[in-house]
């Protein structure tokens, strides 16, 4: 946000700090927004969301993983990020530890201090693409752990866990009894297969999700949890206390989003698919690659470790040259020195980018002067 901040105050920027999608959201959803809006659809929803999003959300379970979660185990939030908020309010008590992945995205440890616990990590490996490691959780679990927190595809390194993955995770919950906390809001953006939930390994885990990346709707603050029937009840009571619902021309923009003709969020993939691609080679042609393809989302993590200064210092010769960059420590120690390039951004911003920072290193490969 800093990054932002500086990049705002100067003229002609490209933006690869944020994750901040590009794109219109599909035509259905604005209409409806507007419709809603034109209707007087001004009013509080129930506090689980409107009947008709929240049908829509099972149906999209059924239809996209073959699971089947009723509308009762759903419960819409403003933003995955107040999910994010009632799971650990509900799951964590002073002094718990909550175990989730280094590099991780970055508001996670506030939302656990929040609730007055602390973060405990398992390290994943730039060698193996920041492969999610299943040992490594096991490793961190112990009787003070309150909840696993899982993200996939990832903020901020874009890997993805895979189906047997989930299933080892799904088993170590249950051995452990440790329950899930799986944030999938970057379904949708993978690039290399299918998604696959947690669900289809467990009810018995949190599931937090939404449309802001999905269908590029941030602004409309529409996410949903998927719940354990033992933890409706009191999360719902949380929310109707601290959130009370989320907007509702938003809710039925973002069922309009889920019902729309997936060809909208095909293309989408696909050019995020081209941009990942080419972003990917300049980082190998600038020296910067770690030597891993992102499978998911719309991050990047470069290494700058060889170029003089730190994370932030190189993001700021980066900022002066025309292109920002988030640096790494905000994302764990894994990510130390590392800038996350975001390409969320158009094609045209994202080759401007590639000639700016190619030729700031071609005048000086060290950027030592
Ligand atoms: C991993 C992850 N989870 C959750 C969020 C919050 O998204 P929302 O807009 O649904 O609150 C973000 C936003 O960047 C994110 O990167």
């Amino acid at each position: 946000m800093d990054v932002l901040e500086r990049a705002d105050d100067r003229q002609g920027v490209v933006h690869m700090e944020v994750g901040e999608p590009d794109f219109s959201l599909p035509a259905a959803a604005a209409d409806a927004a507007v419709a809603a809006v034109r209707g007087g659809d001004d009013d509080y929803t129930s506090s689980r969301g409107t009947a008709g999003l929240r049908d829509a959300i099972s149906d999209y379970y059924d239809e996209t993983y073959g699971v089947d979660v009723p509308p009762s185990r759903i419960l819409v939030t403003p933003g995955s990020s107040a999910g994010l908020l009632l799971a650990m309010l509900a799951l964590v008590d002073p002094g718990d530890d909550v175990v989730l992945t280094d590099p991780y995205y970055a508001c996670y440890p506030n939302f656990v201090r929040q609730a007055g616990g602390n973060i405990v990590t398992t390290k994943l490996d730039p060698r193996t693409g920041f492969a999610p490691d299943i040992q490594g959780f096991e490793n961190a679990v112990s009787r003070d752990t309150a909840a696993m927190l899982v993200n996939s595809p990832a903020n901020p390194t874009g890997a993805v866990l895979s189906d047997s993955e989930l299933g080892e995770l799904a088993a170590l919950s249950r051995r452990t009894d440790t329950p899930i906390i799986s944030d999938e809001v970057y379904h949708g953006l993978t690039y290399d297969g299918d998604d696959h939930t947690v669900l289809e390994y467990t009810e018995d885990a949190i599931v937090l999700d939404g449309v802001s990346k999905r269908y590029a709707m941030t602004g409309y603050r529409v996410g949903w949890m998927v719940l354990p029937p033992g933890l409706v009840d009191p999360i719902n009571r949380l929310a109707q206390n601290l959130v009370i619902c989320a907007p509702a021309p938003s809710q039925a923009a973002a069922e309009a989003a889920i019902r729309a003709d997936h060809g909208w969020l095909d293309d989408v993939r696909d050019q995020y698919r081209q941009r990942r691609d080419r972003l990917v080679d300049a980082a190998d042609d600038w020296g910067l690659s770690m030597d891993y393809t992102p499978g998911g989302a719309y991050y990047l993590l470069l290494d700058v470790s060889d170029l003089p200064g730190d994370a932030f210092d190189v993001a700021d010769v980066f900022l002066d040259a025309g292109v920002a960059m988030t640096p790494g420590p905000d994302f764990g120690s894994v990510a130390e020195d590392t800038l996350r390039a975001s390409y969320a951004t158009s094609t045209e911003q994202i080759e401007l980018a590639i000639e700016r920072i190619s030729g700031l290193l071609e005048e000086d490969p060290t950027l030592a002067d």
